[in-house]
């Protein structure tokens, strides 16, 4: 198995160490600044010893030695910075995004793409066009991440583990997020039926404001210890053909009623990606919610359009 991860940065750094560690096969850490990847891969490759790995980890700048991997994970790309609006990162970003893709074509055309760049719905959506690949071999992290936080902030609140709690979350990855409290389950009961619903929709506020709380918090750069991890659990479901359920940003060909835009909604994944798209019975209060963030990722679909001009 060879996993390559394009973008050497926060994420995709601490990527490579979570994927080290849990030994699934070669690395290849990629990175367009000089040394990065390379100064990296030596730290983590010097960690073989202690943690037993005998796979290879390559650090490189030059993307070609990608080539031949059967999973790429898309890292590369810019954090918001102050000043910079939603439009400017996105055209950076998906400038950035055409180039890599572009490359993934030509040298690994066999690969399973997993989009992590933001905005992340449609960078997945934008990766999946500039590849051509088929559509269970594109999708982006993002909502599993989301429905992570969910779980931790009810976990916190109820004052109960982790491992207790089924969480769900679907939508896109921003404001636009749905987490659904009737899908969400602590050992088998409804969340519902255990919090009032003032609770939970502050925990669901919370939620969706999550990622921006730990930007303020942090400074500089955004959020990279459970965004890694997240990723990690996408690539083992994957590598063990585990067949297990988990939400990412899937192309959705008439699912929930929606064409033609990828959006998070859970999927089963296995070794040839998604293997299917759960579609959950929403109410009449979560369809229109999700319908519109749907409808808003389509009306952003113009600003990438640009991007697939030529291809
Ligand atoms: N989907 C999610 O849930 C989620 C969570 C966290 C971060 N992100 C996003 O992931 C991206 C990376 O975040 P980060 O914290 O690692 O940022 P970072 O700035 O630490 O790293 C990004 C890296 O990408 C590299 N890069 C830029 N252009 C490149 C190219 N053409 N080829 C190869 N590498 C290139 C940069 O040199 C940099 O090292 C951002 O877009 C961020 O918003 C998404």
């Amino acid at each position: 198995m060879k996993i390559s991860i394009i973008g050497a940065g926060n994420v995709g750094g601490l990527t490579a160490m979570r994927l080290a560690e849990a030994g699934f096969g070669d690395i290849v850490l990629a990175d367009i600044a000089k040394g990065l990847a390379q100064g990296k891969a030596f730290d983590l490759e010097d960690a073989g010893s202690i943690l037993k790995f005998n796979y290879r980890i390559q650090g490189t700048d030059d993307i070609e030695n990608a080539k031949n991997s059967d999973i790429i994970i898309i890292t590369a790309g810019l954090t918001r910075k102050p000043g910079m609006t939603r439009e400017d990162l996105l055209n950076k970003n998906a400038q950035i995004l055409k180039d890599v893709c572009l490359k993934i074509k030509k040298i690994s055309p066999q690969s399973i793409v997993i989009v992590a760049t933001n905005p992340l719905d449609l960078m997945t959506y934008l990766a999946l066009k500039i590849t051509g690949f088929k559509s269970n071999k594109v999708f982006g992290m993002g909502i599993s991440l989301d429905t992570a936080r969910f779980a931790n902030l009810i976990s916190q609140e109820l004052n109960i583990p982790n491992t207790d709690i089924e969480a769900c979350v679907i939508g896109s990855h921003g404001e636009g997020m749905l987490p659904l409290p009737r899908f969400t389950t602590v050992k088998g009961m409804e969340l519902n039926g255990l919090l009032e619903d003032e609770k939970i929709k502050v925990i669901t506020k919370k939620t969706v404001e999550r990622g921006l709380e730990i930007v303020s918090l942090l400074g500089s750069g955004s959020a990279y210890f459970a965004p890694s991890q997240a990723i990690a659990t996408i690539v083992k479901i994957i590598v063990k053909n585990e067949k297990r359920m988990i939400g990412v940003s899937a192309y959705l060909n008439g699912e929930y009623g929606i064409r033609d835009i990828s959006i998070g909604v859970p999927c089963r994944l296995g070794k040839e990606g998604i293997e299917k798209i759960i579609e959950f019975d929403l109410n009449k209060e979560e369809r229109p919610f999700f319908l519109q963030t749907a409808e808003s990722i389509r009306k952003n679909l113009d600003l990438i359009k640009p991007f697939c001009h030529g291809l």
